[in-house]
């Protein structure tokens, strides 16, 4: 046995979102969001499924962070609702939705628990998408002013902020493969939505530096790693689209001013191209102060030229899959840290969501999700190693705290360290939750 010990002071926490979790969809004055429309198109979500009830944390709150406190957690990253806030996406306020969410982290602060705001987690308000959503260029200005707003009410009380995550999921699985909302299907949708999706969140980083705010602020990508199947030169140049799809297209920007060429030119071929305007690169690339990264999966691949937009075909190594089919690798996780901190440097970079799905069911009170377990455990050693060689990351927020609506695949997906019995909506802590809280703390992990 070996002890893996995290620094001190390493922020272990869970995660989250609004529409996922919250439900209460009509209550104190919530707008629809362009989830309410899309999970009522049939076909669209597994079982008809939608977010009205999701588990009830609009209400059930109290008994959550309970559970929170028990588990141990230091920080709880959640997302707030734009449309609770701005039901219309802009124009009038709604202040039950301010009061509910300040009842809400005032409870988290009581608690010890550091609150950890996401503001954009899909639910973008239905009235912007009647005019156009991300496509509109004057959603970015909406999406200025409700952060303004937000900020300035909750200066002093949160002091770690995500503008927007995901910003690969929000633009390309939501708009070019129409898989989630608003559900279009055209690339240059895709690479119009992608880049107002930085824009607007180097406009809002910009706000929150014009309000001196006190705290941290960032975004929070989605990667992967694409292992080369071989050392050949398409194998390769593959796996280096399909990767950098997610990496460099979404950090380059910000970190650098500019969008990688490589998949500039990919695009172009593909018939789309990159609508700039005047100031946007300097937006995007107003400095952050942490980096969130969301890692679930990684494997090998090769070139293929009947394998889609970015010409990969992903191969059936015998890797153990989680029951959403997703590979387990665990040493992608390691590689894609280290590639990022080569390519951006010393970034803070905090594990905004990692975990897995496994469906267990509660058997006389216990739920044995063993496989959980040992998906975190060996997600946890990667990521020590990764800190050991260097790179500086600062927590690790387990994807999720409870099981929830996952999406298009509604209640059939489960991430929790918390079970959710969706007809009664009683919770049920899972074996992986006292492992966690045991690690929590250890601060470590044995191998
Ligand atoms: C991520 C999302 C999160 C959750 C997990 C499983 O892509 O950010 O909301 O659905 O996947």
């Amino acid at each position: 046995m070996t002890k893996i010990l995290f620094p001190e002071g390493f922020t272990w926490g869970a995660a989250t979102a609004a529409y996922q979790i919250e439900g209460a969809y009509q209550e104190d004055g919530r707008g629809l969001s362009i989830w309410d429309t899309f999970s009522r198109i049939p076909g669209k979500v597994i079982n008809a499924d939608n977010g009205d009830v999701a588990c009830d944390s609009y209400h059930r709150y109290p008994e959550d962070i309970a559970l929170m406190k028990e588990l141990g957690i230091k920080a709880y990253r959640f997302s707030m609702a734009w449309p609770r806030i701005f039901p219309q996406g802009t124009g009038e306020v709604n202040l039950k939705g301010l009061e509910y969410y300040h009842s809400f982290v005032d409870m988290l602060l009581e608690n010890g628990i550091e609150p950890v705001c996401t503001l954009y987690h899909w639910d973008l308000p239905q009235a912007l998408q009647d005019q156009g959503g991300w496509t509109n260029r004057s959603t970015i200005d909406a999406f200025n002013g409700y952060c303004g707003t937000v900020f300035r009410e909750f200066q002093g009380k949160i002091k770690q902020w995500y503008t927007v995550n995901e910003p690969w999921c929000a633009s390309f699985l939501s708009e070019y493969y129409g898989e989630h909302a608003p559900g279009n299907k055209d690339l240059q949708t895709a690479l119009d939505v992608a880049h107002h999706l930085l824009v607007a969140h180097g406009r809002a980083v910009r706000t929150f530096r014009e309000l001196g705010m006190k705290g941290q602020i960032g975004y929070a990508p989605n990667v992967t790693w694409m292992e080369p199947y071989s050392t050949r030169q398409e194998d390769i140049d593959a796996c280096r689209r399909q990767t950098g799809w997610f990496l460099e297209w979404f950090m380059d920007p910000v970190f650098k001013g500019e969008y990688p060429a490589f998949l500039v030119e990919w695009f172009k071929k593909a018939g789309a191209e990159l609508h700039i305007e005047d100031g946007d690169m300097e937006l995007i690339s107003e400095p952050i102060d942490i980096l969130g990264i969301n890692y679930y999966n990684g494997t090998v691949a090769r070139h293929d030229a009947e394998g889609g937009l970015m010409q990969i075909r992903t191969l059936d190594m015998g890797y153990e899959h989680t029951d959403i089919g997703w590979p387990i690798y665990p040493q992608g996780f390691y590689t894609v840290l280290s590639r990022i901190h080569e390519l951006y440097g010393d970034i803070p970079i905090y594990i905004t969501e990692n975990g897995a799905c496994y469906n267990d069911e509660p058997v006389d009170g216990v739920v044995a999700d063993q496989k959980r377990i040992d998906f975190i455990h060996k997600h946890l050693i990667q990521l020590e190693r990764s800190i050991a060689s260097g790179i500086p990351v600062k927590g690790y927020y387990s994807w999720s705290l409870m099981d929830n609506f996952e999406w298009a695949f509604g209640y059939t997906m489960r991430f929790g360290l918390i079970h959710v019995d969706y007809k009664t909506l009683a919770r049920t802590k899972k074996d992986s939750f006292y492992w966690y809280q045991d690690t929590i703390q250890r601060n470590g992990i044995e191998i």
